[in-house]
């Protein structure tokens, strides 16, 4: 009997998992409260629920091996009866319920960092009530970051406050807050722990963000930056991984000081945004990587066959959308440019649509080629150009 992968979530993450653990001959279940979410169409089985719903969680626990997560925020009580049928050993779950306690609430995940001996930017950590906030900015100075605890993703739940004004919005919900590191740039290590303890990671990639909305933009991998701070990155990321001790692959987001010092801004316990290149540039995706992962299959190579450039499709208006043409033939457009499209029928501004990833030796020739992608599609597609 194939093994079945149970996945909280039903996101375009999930939909590359589905992909994945299929080519593996597996079997996948997606709980989501959506049947027309991007992963209900890659997944053999659904089971449509709430991610805070233990009975929607007991059902998928019921038909699955083995459970993972496409996204950290899942319910506190889900927690405790994943974790309690775990321990009927009902069901295999990866990268565990304690990893996934620990890095979901960013208080909690900047604890965990310092006593670990990590590097981070120095924090406070707030209650939802914190009189006259304001006064934070003696020690954290302006602009300054809150962060909701917990919840937020894709730049909500973050917020920059740049004027003594602006501290007027600080938000009455338990947050950390930390100063804002000007011309920081942004590097993230995919890093994949197997059953056995085995440690793999990819190679540095270096992000931009949209100013505005703090959502990813663009992906260079490998990174532009010199083969010392890479390697520093991957050794801060394999080491952070390591400590955590879960089975499966981690994204592991970093800043890079004008002072040239590196810190870890968050750790996320599941795929991500940073490596969809790999679908492509790499023999093993970082999809594939998860499931071998959580499988307890052997862990697959990661050399990076050619550079890659990936940008995101971010929706431009509120306007409803039919059908893309895209789908017709989404790989044609030109010769290593891949356009993926994950069926989302409302392009909200800022939301993560689809994206392109484009193989060149050439980081120049790869953005206009994605450019010129991009032009020919953003008219049909509602996306932000
Ligand atoms: N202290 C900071 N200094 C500068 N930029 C920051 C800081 N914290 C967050 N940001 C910006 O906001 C983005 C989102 O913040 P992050 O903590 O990663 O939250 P999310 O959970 O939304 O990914 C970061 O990738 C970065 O661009
Ligand atoms: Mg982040």
């Amino acid at each position: 009997m194939p093994l079945r992968v149970g996945i909280l979530g039903g996101g375009q993450l999930g939909r590359y998992l589905c992909q994945a653990a299929r080519k593996l001959h597996m079997e996948t279940i997606v709980l989501t409260s959506d049947p027309e979410s991007p992963a209900s169409h890659t997944a053999d089985r659904l089971v449509i629920g709430s991610l805070d719903s233990v009975d929607a969680a007991t059902r998928l626990t019921a038909a699955s091996d083995v459970i993972t997560f496409e996204i950290e925020s899942i319910g506190p009580e889900v927690l405790l009866s994943l974790a309690d049928a775990e321990r009927r050993g009902k069901v295999r779950v990866a990268p565990g319920v304690s990893v996934l306690q620990k890095l979901q609430n960013k208080a909690l995940q900047k604890k965990w960092l310092v006593r670990s001996g990590l590097p981070t930017l120095p924090f406070r950590a707030l209650p939802a009530t914190f009189p006259r906030p304001e006064r934070l900015t003696r020690k954290f100075g302006l602009p300054l970051v809150q962060k909701a605890q917990l919840g937020g993703y894709d730049g909500r739940g973050v917020q920059i406050l740049k004027t003594e004004e602006d501290m007027r919005n600080f938000w009455p919900v338990p947050s950390v807050v930390e100063h804002y590191l000007p011309n920081a740039r942004e590097i993230a290590v995919l890093v994949a722990r197997g059953h056995d303890g085995s440690l793999m990671a990819y190679p540095p990639v270096s992000m931009t963000f949209d100013p505005v909305q703090n959502v990813l933009l663009e992906v260079t991998s490998p990174a532009d930056v010199s083969t010392g701070i890479a390697k520093r990155a991957e050794a801060i990321a394999t080491y952070a991984v390591e400590r955590l001790g879960g089975v499966g692959l981690f994204a592991v987001e970093l800043f890079l000081s004008a002072e040239q010092t590196l810190f870890i801004n968050e750790i996320s316990p599941r795929v991500h945004n940073a490596g969809h290149h790999t679908l492509e540039s790499c023999p093993t995706s970082q999809f594939e990587q998860h499931i071998r992962a959580i499988a307890g299959l052997p862990l697959g190579q990661v050399t990076q066959a050619r550079p890659a450039i990936m940008r995101n499709l971010l929706g431009a208006t509120a306007a409803s959308q039919t059908e893309p043409k895209l789908n017709a033939d989404p790989g044609a457009r030109a010769e290593n440019v891949f356009v993926h499209w994950y069926g989302k029928r409302e392009p909200r501004p800022g939301r993560k649509m689809g994206h392109i990833t484009c193989l060149q030796d050439e980081p120049g020739t790869a953005r206009t080629l994605l450019n010129a992608t991009i032009e020919t599609l953003a008219p049909q597609l509602a996306i932000a150009s």
